[in-house]
């Protein structure tokens, strides 16, 4: 059965600012059947799993069916656009789109039975996002923006916290998967010991993708994160963006760090840290 009827249409729309909404559909498609792929493995005695970089770095046979999954789809509906993904790496092609997608986010909870895991998929135009869907199955959370059209979580319109009293936030963060091999200075805790005596409360949920949207939603008051990847924060920022939040990088020489939240808290992080306000 063709779930994706109106697939075989998209491709015949060529500007961006028409494709967007189209694209925002196919996207959401998508990342439901790609949830529904990792619910039905989801605590599973026969999950087959491997490392990666290390034995902190996990992939499971359900991150590799997602891709392959989201891969096949976007092809099928886009045969030009590129698709950058976590475990396949840049599936190149002559056009100015490209899809950046993390298949499971939060591997490391799913091969645990944590129920904290999601599908992030981001759409990029001349090297802008213009789409952004994250899918959270256990939870059965949907977010989703588009570039000027605002954030929605399960369709309803979200906005980040508008809490300035630092005292009375709870942030989220995440520690890099080099935090064996790196100094204390680089795995994060520095930063944890310069934020967390001044905090309500600190989360480490373990899915990037899932932080920037609870960020987005007012769920959390802002997450800081380095070591990250274009794939874990793709789509989540700009949904924070959408959801007038501010994503602002905070050192150069890791991969990808960045502080979110309104802008009055991503400045009080920003100074905690002892780096310059955005
Ligand atoms: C990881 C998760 C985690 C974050 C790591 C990411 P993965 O993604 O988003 O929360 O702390 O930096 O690599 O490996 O589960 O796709
Ligand atoms: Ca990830
Ligand atoms: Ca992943």
């Amino acid at each position: 059965m063709d779930i994706f009827p109106h697939r075989r249409f998209a491709a015949k729309f060529a500007s961006p600012v028409e494709d967007k909404e189209h694209i925002l559909q196919i996207a959401i498609d998508m990342a439901m059947e790609a949830g529904r792929i990792q619910l039905r493995k989801f605590r599973s005695r026969h999950l087959e799993m491997e490392t990666k970089s290390s034995i902190h770095d996990v992939v499971t046979e359900v991150d590799k069916e997602c891709e392959a999954f989201l891969i096949a789809q976007i092809h099928e509906a886009y045969p030009t656009h590129s698709v950058l993904g976590e475990e396949t790496g840049l599936h190149q092609k002559e056009s100015d789109w490209e899809w950046v997608i993390d298949p499971l986010d939060g591997t490391n909870n799913y091969s645990q039975g944590l129920p904290v895991f999601s599908v992030s998929i981001g759409v990029k135009y001349k090297g802008e996002t213009l789409v952004g869907v994250v899918y959270a199955p256990y939870l059965d959370e949907l977010f989703t923006a588009s570039k000027d059209g605002g954030a929605a979580m399960n369709g309803r319109a979200i906005h980040v916290s508008r809490k300035t009293n630092f005292g009375a936030c709870v942030l989220g963060t995440g520690f890099p998967y080099d935090k064996g091999s790196v100094t204390s200075y680089d795995n994060n805790l520095d930063n944890v010991c310069a934020l967390l005596p001044k905090l309500r409360g600190l989360r480490r949920m373990g899915s990037a993708a899932y932080d920037l949207c609870c960020v987005a939603a007012g769920i959390l008051d802002g997450y800081w994160e380095l070591g990250l990847k274009p794939w874990d924060l793709c789509a989540g920022a700009l949904i924070v963006e959408e959801a007038g939040g501010k994503i602002v990088p905070f050192r150069q020489d890791r991969p990808i760090a960045i502080v979110a939240g309104n802008q009055a808290l991503v400045n009080r992080i920003l100074s905690l840290l002892g780096k310059d306000k955005a």
